[in-house]
């Protein structure tokens, strides 16, 4: 198994003190920053936009910032986070007219790209775009909120992605997202995931007794 990682998602963080926010989860262990782009018209929710991106930056956040654009059309979007300092940018294929195009359009603005699949979206998507990517996202709940329940039909569906990246030959992350605990990771771990997204799990159980509020909970996921 390869490294790895785990991504809280800032959806479930405190807004009014994002930037110690990240500071501190990051302290406490976490690898990367997930950052939830949600336009209430792809998703029934309506988050940040690339400012809040670019004012991690100014805040000295150095980490990988994950950007998962929940937003459709979604190109005009991947120039603006380019700009404002993702290091990854993941979008829906749903949300693109032109796939190929959009892989290309965050790839040349020298950012790593990935594919987001929802519940039901099939893998299919990835058939012509195995050389393009460089991460898969599989959504085990369907977006647009934190805390929901992990959809157990995402662990065939990893094991299936697992394949078609091992297959590939390429260093391809392998990211889970929504509903990751402490108490189903292993078993999501086991079915072939790399890269954990976790954000009510994590943001949702800090400690005052721990030295940077997360130290626990990052630790046993
Ligand atoms: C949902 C987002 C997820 C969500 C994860 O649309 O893409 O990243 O914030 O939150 P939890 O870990 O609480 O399910
Ligand atoms: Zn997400």
């Amino acid at each position: 198994m390869t490294d790895c990682r785990i991504a809280p998602s800032i959806l479930s963080a405190d807004f009014a003190r994002l930037g110690a926010e990240v500071e501190n989860v990051l302290a406490s262990g976490a690898d990367m920053i997930h950052f939830d782009v949600m336009d209430n018209h792809f998703v029934p929710n309506l988050t940040f936009g690339a400012p809040v991106c670019k004012a991690l930056r100014n805040y000295g956040v150095t980490a990988t910032i994950d950007v998962h654009l929940m937003v459709d059309p979604v190109d005009r979007l991947i120039g603006d986070f380019l700009d404002a300092g993702a290091d990854i940018i993941t979008f829906h294929p749903e949300a693109s007219a032109h796939i190929d195009r959009s892989l290309s359009l965050i790839k040349e603005g020298g950012a790593k790209a990935g594919l987001v699949f929802n519940p039901a979206t099939p893998l299919a998507y990835l058939d012509y775009v195995m050389d393009k990517i460089d991460m898969v996202l599989i959504m085990s709940v369907n977006p647009g909120f934190g805390g929901q329940s992990f959809i157990p039909t995402a662990l065939d569906k990893l094991r299936d992605a697992r394949a078609r990246i091992d297959a590939s030959g390429r260093d391809i992350w392998l990211e889970v997202d929504g509903g990751v605990k402490v108490d189903n990771i292993k078993e999501i771990a086991a079915a072939g995931a790399d890269t954990f997204v976790a954000g009510s799990a994590i943001f949702n159980h800090r400690r005052d007794d721990d030295p940077n509020g997360y130290d626990s909970v990052v630790r046993d996921l």
